[in-house]
C-alpha cells in the first residue's frame, strides 16, 4: 500500500478533490464534521442522515457514489460519536478500523481521508491510526497455509488529507508511521512463526538483514563464545537443545559518537516447554511466543532505522530453546553466572530470568545512557495486569522515577500502555538459596516481582528498566496470534530521546 499526504487549501475545497473514495465524519444529532459539511452539496448528506440510513454511532458508516458537484466517485460516511468538539481516542481508531476493512472490500482502488483527528491528538497521531488500521485489515497469517485466505486487499493508495500549514510536519510523521508499521509487522510475524521456523538463528538472520538494509552493526555470538565470556546461565538453558544458542548485537549508531547509547535487551527463547520442570501440555503451542520480547526489539530496531533516527541504540538478544532432554539443566543444579553470582536453579521453567542475567551483565561494556530489557518473564503479571498494561519495574529513586515516567508517557503517547510495578528488599528476601548466592524463584507471591528483583541484582552499574510483556505480546481465543507490543511504545520512547 502505498501512503501519501493530501494538502488541504482555500483553493481546493474537499468536494474538488478526484479520489475513488472520499471519506468523512458524522456525528449524532444530525451533526456534520467540517469535511463532510463541505461536501453536502445538495443537501445529500443531511438527507442520509435525516432518513436514518447513518447514524453518529461509532462503528456505524454509509457509502453513498455519485454525489453532484462532489469529484469523489465515492464518498464514505463514517460515524464518529456525539461530540464534534470531541472525539475520543477509541471512536477515532474503531473508524478509522471499520473504514479500512469496508474500503479493502470495495472497488475503489485509490481513498482519500479526511476526518477530524481525536480529541487532545495532533495530525502526527490520527495519520499513525490510519497507516496502522490499513496495514492491520489485510494483515494474514497464512504463510503456511496451503490455501491462502482470501482477505480482500484491494486499497492501493491511501491519502490523508491535512490543512496545508501542517502539509510538510505531516510528511515527515506519514514516513514514521510506515516504519513504525513495518517495524510492528515483523515483530507479528516473527511471533507468531512457529518455532521449528524461529529458531534462534532465524532470529540472527533476521538481525543480520536488519543490519545490512539499514546500516546497522551486527555480531552474533556462537556457543564457544559465550563460553568463554562464562555466560553459564544463559548455558544452561540451552543444554537440553540440539539447537544452537545464539547471541545477538545489533546496533544502530545513529547519534553522536560519544553520546551513550540506550540498549534494549529482549529475551529470546524460541520455544519454552518449561525444560525438566515440563509445563503442562495444554495450550503448550502458545509458549513459541517466548521470543516476544526479542521479537519486539528487532521490530524497534526495524522502525528506527527506517526512520534514521538520530539515536545511539544497541539491541542485545540471547536466544535458545527451553527443551528437557537427558543433558538438561535440572532443577537443583547450581550455575555461576557471568557477573560471578552462583545461582540455584529451582525450576528450570524460570528461564527467562536465567538467560537474561548473563546479557545484562555483557551490556555494561557499552556504559549505557540507560538499559530497558523487554521478556515474556512471568504467568503471574497477566494475573496482576491481564493483557492491557506491560508491567514496569525499575529502583526506586529519583534517577529511575525519571526513566518510568519517561517509559509510562511514550506508552500512553503510542496506545501501548505499561503499569508501574514496586521492587523492594522485602521481595528480594524470597530468593534466598541455601545453597548459592541466589535462587531462581521466589516461591508463588509476587512472581511478577521477584522476577524483576532476580534481574535488579544484575544492573546495578547502570540505569535499568524492566518490561514484563507476558501479558500484551500476545492474544489468544480466536483471534490467536501476535500483537507485535511493545514496538509501538519502545519506538516512541526512543523518538522522544532522540527530540
Ligand atoms: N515464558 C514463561 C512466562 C509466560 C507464561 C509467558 C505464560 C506467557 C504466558 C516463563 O518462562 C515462565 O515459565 N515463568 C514461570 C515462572 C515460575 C516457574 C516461577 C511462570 O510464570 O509460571
Ligand atoms: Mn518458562
Ligand atoms: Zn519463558
Amino acid at each position: 500500500m502505498d501512503f501519501s499526504i493530501k494538502s488541504l487549501d482555500t483553493k481546493t475545497p474537499i468536494s474538488n478533490i478526484k479520489t475513488a473514495c472520499m471519506v468523512v465524519g458524522v456525528f449524532d444529532n444530525k451533526k456534520l464534521s467540517p469535511e463532510a459539511a463541505e461536501l453536502n452539496i445538495k443537501g445529500v448528506i443531511d438527507a442520509a442522515i435525516k432518513s436514518g440510513d447513518i447514524t453518529g454511532k461509532v462503528g456505524s458508516s454509509l457509502l453513498l457514489r455519485k454525489i453532484d458537484g462532489v469529484a469523489a466517485e465515492r464518498v464514505l460516511l463514517l460515524g464518529l460519536g456525539d461530540n464534534p468538539e470531541k472525539v475520543s481516542e477509541k471512536a477515532y481508531t474503531s473508524a478509522t478500523q471499520v473504514a479500512a476493512r469496508q474500503l479493502h472490500a470495495l472497488g475503489a482502488s485509490e481513498v482519500c481521508i479526511a476526518l477530524p483527528t481525536a480529541d487532545g491528538r495532533d495530525f502526527t497521531w490520527s495519520i499513525r491510526q490510519n497507516v496502522v488500521a490499513f496495514n492491520e485489515a489485510i494483515f494474514r497469517s497464512d504463510a503456511y497455509k496451503s490455501k491462502k485466505d482470501t482477505i480482500p486487499a484491494n486499497v492501493k493508495k491511501v491519502a490523508i488529507a491535512v490543512a496545508a500549514k501542517n502539509a510538510s510536519a505531516a510528511k515527515i510523521a506519514l514516513a514514521q508511521s510506515i516504519a513504525l508499521v513495518n517495524g510492528l509487522e515483523l515483530a507479528k510475524e516473527l511471533g507468531n512463526m512457529p518455532a521449528n521456523f524461529c529458531t534462534p538463528t532465524h532470529l540472527a538472520n533476521t538481525a543480520k538483514k536488519i543490519a545490512t538494509e539499514f546500516k546497522m552493526g551486527v555480531e552474533i555470538l556462537e556457543r564457544k563464545q559465550l563460553q568463554a565470556l562464562k555466560m553459564n546461565s544463559f548455558l544452561s538453558v540451552s543444554a537440553g537443545t540440539v539447537e544452537p544458542p545464539k547471541f545477538i548485537v545489533l546496533k544502530h549508531m545513529g547519534g553522536k559518537a560519544k553520546d551513550a547509547p540506550v540498549v534494549l535487551v529482549g529475551k529470546g527463547i524460541t520455544f519454552d516447554s518449561g525444560g525438566i520442570s515440563l509445563k503442562p501440555g495444554v495450550g503448550m503451542d502458545e509458549m513459541k511466543y517466548d521470543m516476544g520480547g526479542a521479537g519486539s526489539v528487532l521490530g524497534t530496531m526495524r522502525a528506527i532505522g527506517e526512520m534514521k533516527l538520530k539515536l545511539n541504540v544497541i539491541a542485545v538478544i540471547p536466544t535458545c530453546e527451553n527443551m528437557p532432554s537427558g543433558t538438561a539443566t535440572r532443577p537443583g543444579d547450581i550455575v555461576t553466572s557471568m557477573s560471578g553470582q552462583t545461582i540455584e536453579i529451582l525450576n528450570t521453567d524460570a528461564e527467562g530470568r536465567l538467560i537474561l542475567c548473563d546479557a545484562l551483565t555483557y551490556v555494561e561494556r557499552f556504559k549505557p545512557a540507560a538499559v530497558i530489557d523487554i521478556a515474556t518473564l512471568t504467568g503471574a503479571i497477566i494475573t496482576c495486569l491481564g493483557h492491557h498494561n506491560a508491567g514496569l519495574f525499575t529502583r526506586h529513586d529519583e534517577t529511575h522515577d525519571k526513566l518510568a515516567e519517561e517509559i509510562l508517557a511514550a506508552g500512553k503517547q503510542a496506545n501501548d500502555t505499561a503499569w508501574r510495578m514496586p521492587i523492594s528488599e522485602l521481595y528480594n528476601e524470597q530468593l534466598k538459596s541455601n545453597f548459592a548466592d541466589i535462587a531462581n524463584i521466589g516461591g508463588p507471591p509476587a512472581g511478577s516481582i521477584t522476577a524483576a528483583c532476580f534481574l535488579e541484582r544484575f544492573t546495578k552499574k547502570y540505569t535499568w528498566a524492566h518490561l514484563d510483556i507476558a501479558g500484551v505480546s500476545w492474544k489468544s481465543g480466536a483471534a490467536k496470534g501476535s500483537t507485535g507490543r511493545p514496538v509501538s511504545l519502545l519506538t516512541t520512547f526512543l523518538m522522544n530521546r532522540a527530540g
